[in-house]
């Protein structure tokens, strides 16, 4: 049950900070409860202590300026949603890449499933969507430069429908968690403690391992593309999803002239039949 009184909701998630730390020792720094903020991956990339080797949090309850990929706004509902981001400093010599939007992606998948959700899967580069196509979440990486003052560093946010999807007023087919096969009602603390958790294990794994080997079974489980005639937004080339490239995340797409790759940056892709 959410606590609507005044400082409520920040105390429902008092013993955040201390559930993390039991789980991943020594992998997290600060870990921001707001009411109302911008956006949290905002936060977080301005962030003066982020470090290489402890993953800071901001959740939020609201944001004001929520936003996706390709520049849209990100809309969600207090309560009614999880608007939350994760981030750090790059280690000497690590670059950002974006076939982390797809390891992360896995770990958000992950601590869903740990909390007895199902019926859902990753569609590639970063939306998490239901059997039928209507998004659940998203996974926003954006990264910021070194300058004097900080280090670089990659923010990682993610924002999940937990109820109410349907009037949230979004231009698309949208679901939330309490539309799923088995939703149990789950408290907010340990939704969010179970997906940090595993996200950040996810991440851990791809930039120690330096790929997505880590999450390649549970990727081709829960590939929602695999199989599906889809096109590609803005160029409109069609063909089959075959999958991923394990070494750079690309996705594989199957045309009569053979197989092509597609490198998520700023591509989205469309199923027949779902819009
Ligand atoms: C997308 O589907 O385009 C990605 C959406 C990511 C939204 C989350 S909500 C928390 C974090 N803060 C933001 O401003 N965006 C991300």
């Amino acid at each position: 049950m959410t606590d609507y009184s005044p400082g409520g909701w920040e105390r429902s998630l008092d013993g955040l900070a201390e559930g993390l730390e039991a789980d991943l020792p020594g992998r997290w720094g600060a870990a921001h409860c707001l009411q109302r903020v911008d956006s949290t991956n905002r936060r977080l990339l301005e962030s003066s202590t982020l470090i290489p080797d402890r993953y800071e949090v901001c959740v939020a309850r609201e944001q004001t300026a929520g936003h996706g990929r390709r520049g849209r706004a990100w809309l969600s509902s207090p309560d009614a949603s999880l608007t939350f981001s994760v981030g750090r400093a790059l280690w000497t010599g690590e670059a950002a890449d974006p076939a982390l939007s797809l390891a992360v992606g896995v770990g958000v998948a992950r601590g869903l499933e740990r909390c007895g959700f199902s019926g859902f899967g990753f569609k590639w580069p970063n939306d998490l969507v239901t059997a039928d196509g209507a998004k659940l979440a998203g996974v926003l990486v954006e990264a910021r430069a070194a300058r004097e003052d900080r280090l670089a560093a990659l923010v990682v946010g993610v924002g999940l429908n937990r109820v109410g999807a349907d009037t949230l007023g979004v231009d698309r087919r949208v679901a939330d968690l309490s539309q799923l096969p088995g939703s149990a009602e789950i408290a907010l603390p340990d939704l969010l403690r179970a997906v940090l958790v595993e996200l950040v294990r996810a991440w851990d794994g791809f930039a120690r391992s330096g790929g997505l080997a880590c999450v390649a079974e549970d990727y081709a489980r829960l590939d929602y593309l695999r199989g599906r005639k889809i096109t590609v937004l803005d160029t409109g080339e069609e063909g089959i999803a075959a999958g991923i490239d394990h070494g750079n995340g690309a996705l594989l797409l199957r045309r009569p002239d053979g197989l092509k790759r597609l490198y998520s940056g700023e591509i989205s892709v469309r199923v027949r039949g779902d819009d």
